[in-house]
């Protein structure tokens, strides 16, 4: 009768894990494909007021302010005026650029800020609460991105999104899960109960009359309101009495910058990626020329042999992420070599199909892997031909949970990102080393990846995810659906996806969706398969320039993600 029960059971858990794959495999189609513009982001509110943003006249950079604002109102949980982000552009012209308006510690910040007295790191302090606080990028990026490029009225942006705020914004599903989860994390690190600790349930609406509020003042009186106005002096004030230490000047000194992004060949691509303080555009340069003499067609998708060499490619990058990426306006980071032909082919050469290379050999240490799924990111290609790429976030979802109810918003926990000890890792795993220690005013190291593809010199696709250091593998993996396995857009988002760091020494495999006999042959030659700490890799979005040069737009269904266009 055990015996009985036990095959019945076996037979349960491989038919719900067929079910499960076969789910997302009958998900695979074309995108939304519009002929003329499209935004694609984590909320249809968003992409919609980035899309009419477009349709009233605007370009790209307009859309970009408008959604970056509209998801901090729709999807609070990464998208932010709390936080920062990075975008990369290509204009119709040909030119490219990129933008960081990263975070960055505060002038009173300390290497060993996050130490007790026996140097040990203090559970929490640099996730939760006010101290876990960078100074927020996030509205100088949209002004220094409007000021260059937009060409409608700040007010025609801002106004849709103060409506939106006002009208409130229907909980989904996803989200009265996400925010339950976090329900006493809010509880424990807000004094007052919050707007979000609510009991929320699925089609709800929650009103962010305060945000709208805050939004209002900004559109009135530009970024100063943030950065030097009263919204400075309530904020700063806000952190302070939660025990945090940014100041109003802390705020007044916060500059976003234009950084000449990550430019390299695979192919016949031309990827334009984010370059430090982002190790995502390097990461993915690495991996990329690493596997371009292997040929992956002919291994076929996440096959054994594909999934071996990028997972080695990515072992190798994520050591050098570890020990040289850092913000180069404190620290040399030495990009040339790191993306070399030479050096690239020296990393590789003891790798062998024949069993997989310890990462103890490639470089040392061993750790835990606590990994969450945050941040977002939206791709805009509008009327014009500009396109962009942004990845925004507060770092972990709800940032450092700490939400001031006067403002409307959460604050970040990106000093977690900094490494606070060399050798111990971060929320994503992630060991830090020197390159990325804590320095008042520096900007912490990022994994964000949003990138955008040329192909024969025309452009091809904008994407990027979240997914914290799982973000530079699922760019990577949608780039080679779409250009190496022929994949739609909406396939390649869909297809089910693998990350490898270094460390801790394990492929992490989105559950159920890899072959058993895959992940059997992957064992056998000495790799350890995770399904179980990264249940979804990455919520990819992206935009297609299709042959005609229509877009398809691919919404990652992991999340509430949505195309808009026209
Ligand atoms: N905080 C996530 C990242 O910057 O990569």
């Amino acid at each position: 009768m055990k015996q009985f029960l036990t095959i019945l059971l076996i037979a349960f858990i491989a038919f719900s894990c067929k079910k499960t794959a076969d789910k997302v495999i009958k998900k695979r189609k074309i995108g939304l494909v519009t002929k003329n513009a499209m935004v694609v982001s984590a909320r249809i509110e968003a992409s919609k007021i980035g899309s009419d943003i477009l349709k009233q006249g605007g370009n790209a950079f307009d859309a970009m302010v408008a959604t970056e604002l509209a998801l901090a109102v729709a999807y609070p949980y990464a998208g932010n005026i709390g936080g920062g982000g990075f975008m990369v552009y290509r204009k119709n012209d040909g030119s490219i650029g990129a933008l960081d308006y990263r975070e960055k510690a505060s002038k009173k910040a300390t290497k060993d800020m996050y130490l007790d007295s026996l140097g040990n790191v203090i559970p929490n302090l640099s996730t939760r609460g006010a101290m876990a606080v960078g100074v927020p990028g996030t509205i100088a990026g949209i002004f220094a991105c409007h000021e260059r490029f937009g060409s409608l009225p700040i007010n025609t942006i801002f106004d849709p999104v103060i409506a939106l705020a006002k009208k409130g914004v229907i909980v989904t599903k996803k989200q009265k899960e996400r925010l339950l989860e976090k329900r006493n994390d809010f509880l424990e690190v807000n004094k007052d109960t919050i707007l979000l600790a609510k009991e929320w349930k699925e089609s709800d609406t929650i009103k962010y009359n305060n945000l709208a509020e805050t939004l209002t003042r900004i559109k009135n009186n530009g970024k100063d309101e943030f950065y030097n106005g009263e919204t400075a002096i309530r904020l700063a004030k806000f952190i302070q009495d939660n025990g945090g230490i940014i100041t109003t000047d802390d705020l007044a000194a916060y500059e976003a910058k234009w950084r000449t992004p990550v430019i390299f060949k695979y192919d016949n691509l031309k990827i334009i990626s984010m370059s430090p303080p982002s190790s995502g555009g390097i990461a993915l340069a690495q991996i990329l020329k690493s596997i371009e003499s292997f040929n992956l067609e002919s291994y076929g998708h996440n096959s054994i042999k594909a999934i071996q060499v990028i997972t080695e490619a990515e072992r190798r990058a994520y050591a050098d992420r570890s020990f040289y990426l850092g913000d180069p306006d404190f620290v040399t980071v030495p990009q040339n070599k790191l993306i070399s032909d030479k050096y690239l082919k020296d990393r590789m050469s003891n790798f062998s199909f024949d069993k997989a290379t310890p990462s103890a050999e490639v470089s040392h240490g061993s750790v835990q892997i606590i990994e969450s799924n945050e941040t977002t990111h939206y791709s805009i290609v509008d009327q014009f031909g500009n396109a962009i790429a942004v990845t925004t976030t507060l770092n972990s979802g709800y940032g450092s949970k700490l939400y001031s109810n006067d403002l409307g918003f959460f604050l970040n926990n990106e000093m977690d990102d900094f490494s606070s000890k060399p050798g111990i890792p971060n929320v994503y795993g992630l060991i830090g080393a020197e390159a990325n220690k804590i320095v008042p005013e520096k900007r912490m190291l990022s994994s964000m990846t949003p990138t955008i593809v040329e192909k024969d010199n025309k452009l091809y696709m904008s994407v990027g995810t979240p997914g914290g250091s799982a973000i530079i593998t699922s760019v990577l993996q949608t780039i080679l659906n779409v250009h190496k396995f022929k994949m739609s857009m909406q396939d390649a988002v869909n297809a089910p996806r693998f990350h490898h760091q270094w460390l801790p020494d394990v492929i992490m495999m989105e559950p159920n969706l890899f072959p058993r006999k895959t992940i059997n042959a992957l064992q056998k030659k000495g790799y350890t398969i995770n399904e179980e700490d990264l249940p979804v890799i990455g919520k990819v979005d992206g935009i297609l320039i299709l042959p005609d040069g229509s877009l398809e737009g691919g919404a990652d269904y992991r999340g509430d993600d949505s195309a808009s266009g026209f």
